[in-house]
């Protein structure tokens, strides 16, 4: 597949979502529509994905439980954090939803088979991101994609250097391909993301 590069002038200044749009090229080729992020923080990705794709629904999936820190090792507020994201995204209206949810109760609420697009960024221990995958693999249709954060190369330096990423990436890593290598569903890490993604066969 080609992809097609967003000039780098579309980005809102100051978010940068890197390479992240080789997921909204894809989206728009193939005419998804009903896109689920989990794991959502300040919505940034959310942002990201609603302004570079046509005619999209997303369903921003998160608690916005306690426990997250400011780079001062003050805690913020989960209540904060959601408000942010809300103000961040208010501005698509309905074609975005707040399911402020943990994972695996938010798959619970789609129907199997109903979702083009679901990204998995949320909790990064191996057993969550199992769990992850076989909740929401059924609810994306076949054609569909199931995509995640944290797996690939480490092209930061600031997170090469950080032990908490480099251990999400290897459990992200580990747990992607336990479940997919056994069942023969190809893993692809488009471009140089540091993310993966499945195709659900079409037939
Ligand atoms: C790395 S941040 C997400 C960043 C966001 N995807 C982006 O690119 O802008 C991880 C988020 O996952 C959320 N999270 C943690 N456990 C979760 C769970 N079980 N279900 C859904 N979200 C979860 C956290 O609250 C946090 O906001």
């Amino acid at each position: 597949m080609e992809y097609t590069k967003i000039p780098r002038e579309s980005y809102t200044p100051g978010e940068g979502v890197n390479v992240r749009w080789l997921f909204t090229d894809v989206i728009n080729e193939r005419g998804y529509k009903d896109l689920v992020e989990i794991g959502v923080f300040q919505g940034k990705f959310s942002r990201y994905l609603l302004l570079h794709t046509n005619d999209t629904h997303l369903s921003c999936v998160d608690p916005w439980a306690e426990g997250y820190m400011h780079k001062s090792g003050n805690q913020i507020p989960g209540e904060n954090v959601y408000q942010f994201a809300c103000r961040r995204l208010k501005g698509f209206g309905d074609r975005v939803d707040m399911l402020r949810m943990p994972s695996l109760e938010g798959a619970k609420t789609f129907e199997d088979s109903s979702l083009d697009f679901v990204f998995i960024d949320g909790d990064h221990s191996y057993q969550a991101v199992i769990d992850d995958i076989l909740a929401w693999w059924p609810k994306v249709r076949p054609g569909g994609v199931l995509a995640g954060h944290d797996y690939g190369i480490l092209t930061r330096r600031k997170h090469a250097a950080m032990k908490i990423v480099k251990q999400e990436v290897a459990n992200v890593h580990k747990a992607v391909h336990t479940l997919f290598d056994e069942v023969g569903e190809v893993v692809e890490r488009p471009g140089f993301t540091r993310s993966w993604w499945v195709t659900k066969n079409p037939c």
